[in-house]
């Protein structure tokens, strides 16, 4: 019985764990999607993100805050609507990457 007690509460703690890590990323929906694909894109290459990656661009942890979410938005979609100048790259994102982006941007902000 005793083993049996183990076993089961083994399992619960197994799935809450899993449930609550949401296969790796802290985010759920969007927001997790977002941070895949700024990996996938290496944001980290120019900009800091939670405090890690490269100082040749403004942080992101606080762009939402600081520039308001259009202005983000029209960034990512072109980089050179904002800056004519823009070493930014134009990823091509499409209108749902540009989503799960700013989803991942609004929850990271600090
Ligand atoms: C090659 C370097 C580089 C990479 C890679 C890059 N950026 Fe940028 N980004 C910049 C620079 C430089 C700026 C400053 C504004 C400008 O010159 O366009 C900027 C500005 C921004 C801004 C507006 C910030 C502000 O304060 O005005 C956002 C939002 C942004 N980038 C998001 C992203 C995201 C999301 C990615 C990945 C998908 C990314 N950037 C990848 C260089 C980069």
């Amino acid at each position: 019985m005793r083993v049996l007690t183990f076993i089961g509460t083994t399992a619960v703690v197994l799935l809450a764990v899993t449930i609550g890590c949401g296969g790796g990323s802290e985010f759920i929906g969007a927001a997790a999607e977002g941070e895949k694909l700024v990996e996938k894109y290496g944001c980290r290459d120019c900009h800091v993100i939670r405090g890690e990656g490269a100082d040749k661009a403004p942080t992101l942890d606080t762009v939402i805050v600081e520039i308001g979410e259009v202005r983000a938005r029209k960034q990512i979609k072109d980089p050179k609507a904002n800056n004519p100048n823009s070493v930014m790259p134009d990823f091509g994102l499409s209108e749902k990457e540009q989503d799960q982006i700013l989803a991942y941007l609004r929850e990271i902000q600090e």
